[in-house]
C-alpha cells in the first residue's frame, strides 16, 4: 500500500524528534550537540520525512576531506552518519527518498563520493544502499561497541576522470 510522505530539510525544532527516532531505531546514539552541529554545518545533508505532519524518519550526513576510496588523492567525501525510519513506516520507499535527498545535497557541497558504515548483519540497509549504487569497499573489524563488524560502503557522486 502506498503512503503519502514528504521529505524536507531538518530544522532545529525537529532535533528532539530526530533523536527519539535515532534512539528507538539504532544502538548508535549521539549527543544533541552532535545533531545540532551537523544541522548547522551541513543543512543540505540533513532531511526528515513526514507523514501527516509527523516526523517519522531522518538522514544526517556531513562533508569531510580525506583520501578518496574510489580515486587516489584528497577528495571531498560525503559521509552518511545516520539514517532511520520508524518501524511502521518502513518498506514504503521513505529510506530511499531520504537518501536521495542527502546525496543531492552532498553533491551540491562538492562531494565527489559518499561513504557510510553499516553493520554486516543489517540486510535491509545494505540492500537499500546497494540499490542506490553503493558497493562494499571493505570490512572494518569490530567497528561497533558490541564487537560487530561494519561494511564500509562507497558510491561515486561525480564522474571519475
Ligand atoms: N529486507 C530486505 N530488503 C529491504 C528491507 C528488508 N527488511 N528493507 C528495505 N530493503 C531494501 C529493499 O530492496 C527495498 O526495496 P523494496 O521495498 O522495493 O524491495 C529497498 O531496501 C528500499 O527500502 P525503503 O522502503 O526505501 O527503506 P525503508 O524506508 O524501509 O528504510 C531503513 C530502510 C532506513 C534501513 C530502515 O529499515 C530502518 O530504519 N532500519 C533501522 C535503522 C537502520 O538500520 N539504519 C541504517 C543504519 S546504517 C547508517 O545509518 C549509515
Ligand atoms: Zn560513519
Amino acid at each position: 500500500m502506498s503512503m503519502k510522505y514528504a521529505i524536507r530539510q531538518t530544522t532545529l525544532n525537529d532535533i528532539d524528534r530526530v533523536m527519539y527516532i535515532n534512539r528507538v531505531s539504532l544502538p548508535e546514539n549521539y549527543t544533541k550537540v552532535f545533531f545540532i552541529e551537523h544541522l548547522r554545518k551541513w543543512p543540505k545533508g540533513f532531511y526528515v520525512a513526514e507523514v501527516d505532519g509527523v516526523v517519522i524518519g531522518y538522514v544526517m550526513s556531513r562533508v569531510e576531506i580525506g583520501w578518496g576510496y574510489l580515486k587516489p588523492g584528497l577528495v571531498r567525501k560525503g559521509h552518511i552518519v545516520s539514517l532511520a525510519v520508524l518501524e511502521n513506516y518502513r518498506r514504503k520507499g521513505i529510506g530511499t527518498a531520504l537518501m536521495q535527498a542527502a546525496l543531492k545535497g552532498l553533491k551540491e557541497y562538492g562531494a565527489r563520493e559518499v561513504y557510510l558504515e553499516v553493520r554486516v548483519s543489517n540486510t535491509p540497509a545494505i540492500r537499500l544502499y546497494e540499490k542506490l549504487g553503493f558497493t562494499v569497499k571493505r570490512t572494518i573489524p569490530y567497528y561497533y561497541l558490541d564487537g560487530e563488524d561494519a561494511f564500509l560502503m562507497v558510491k561515486p557522486l561525480a564522474e571519475i576522470p
